[in-house]
């Protein structure tokens, strides 16, 4: 493990994560020295940071360890808990200490979806979920450095809904998806670079949202993307996606009916907002082939 890097690094916890993944391959890209504990390595819920982190100069902290199975988390608080709220005690505090800037990863659903216009900074949480408490619970660790809120990620490794569509469209399963949850898709590659970005231009340090520029339901995601995804790979195969209602697919954990993000703080400290979904979901095609999908479990 490249722990003991000379030049002062830029630790990212969760490497391996959907999200942390697209940090890693930001950083390498800027050329910036990184230390990229897999979970093995670096447990942030039982692993004293202090003894972790000796020896070490740190030039920021980027946590992209979450707890993030938001159906399980009804039944397993303690275990949400530990990892999205003590975890960042633990992270935020140290960070604090030492001076390092700390860039915390959270979500849209703090919010309860009651809004009629896109959620600002200042509005206020509602959480409706142990997945969603636990999350802003750890948002108030961060003091010195810059919660960033996302919304409905993919990313092009790791379990997202985008797999999941095109996998089951490709087996030609039945498409029943929810047409009432409004949100703002978000590719983590672009989250990553936005990340990059507010660790060069440090705007003030407190709460921003970043996500994807376009919002639409669920169902009409899975048909942007199906309908990318079969230009990209030239295939034959109707798209036929079912819109259903959240009531006709329970499940443990309730969602915000609406999550849009406003990104306005960002572009008034000088950021650039994400790029065009279209664009993200050529390049999540591309490095998605029919093959790979189809091999995933
Ligand atoms: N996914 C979304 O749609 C979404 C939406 C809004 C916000 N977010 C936020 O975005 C961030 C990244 O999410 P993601 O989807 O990339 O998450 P993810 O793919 O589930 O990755 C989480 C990472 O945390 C690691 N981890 C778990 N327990 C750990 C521990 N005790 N110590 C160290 N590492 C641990 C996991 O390692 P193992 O896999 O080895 O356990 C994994 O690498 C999170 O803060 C999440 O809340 C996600």
């Amino acid at each position: 493990m490249n722990l003991r890097a000379n030049p002062p690094a830029v630790l990212v916890t969760g490497a391996e994560g959907m999200l942390g993944r697209h940090v890693c391959a930001m950083l390498e890209s800027r050329g910036i020295p990184k230390v990229t504990p897999s979970h093995r390595d670096f447990n942030v819920v039982v692993d004293p940071i202090d003894e972790f982190l000796e020896g070490q100069r740190l030039l920021a902290v980027i946590n992209c360890a979450a707890y993030t199975a938001v159906d399980l988390a009804e039944t397993h608080l303690q275990e949400a808990r530990d990892l999205n709220k003590f975890a960042v005690k633990a992270l935020g505090g140290w960070c604090t200490r030492h001076k390092i800037p700390l860039v915390q990863t959270s979500t849209d659903f703090v919010f309860d979806g009651t809004s009629d216009r896109p959620y600002v900074e200042t509005d206020l949480p509602n959480p409706l979920s142990v997945y969603a408490r636990t999350k802003l619970e750890g948002e108030a660790y961060v003091a010195h450095g810059w919660v960033v809120r996302t919304s409905w990620l993919f990313g092009d490794q790791g379990r997202s809904f985008p797999r999941t569509m095109i996998r089951a469209w490709l087996l030609g399963k039945e498409l029943r998806v929810v047409g009432d949850q409004v949100g703002c898709p978000t590719y983590a590659g672009e989250l990553a670079r936005i990340i990059g970005d507010i660790l060069e231009v440090k705007p003030s340090f407190g709460k921003y949202h970043a996500t994807g520029p376009a919002q639409m339901s669920w169902s009409d995601f899975a048909r942007t993307l199906l309908t990318i995804y079969k230009d990209q790979h030239q295939l034959e195969q109707e798209i036929n996606v079912q819109s259903i209602r959240t009531e006709d697919w329970p499940t443990p954990a309730k969602r915000p009916a609406y999550s849009v993000l406003s990104n306005q703080k960002l572009i008034d400290a000088g950021l650039k907002p994400h790029s065009s979904l279209a664009e993200c979901l050529y390049s999540f095609a591309v490095a998605n082939p029919p093959e790979k999908i189809l091999a995933d479990n």
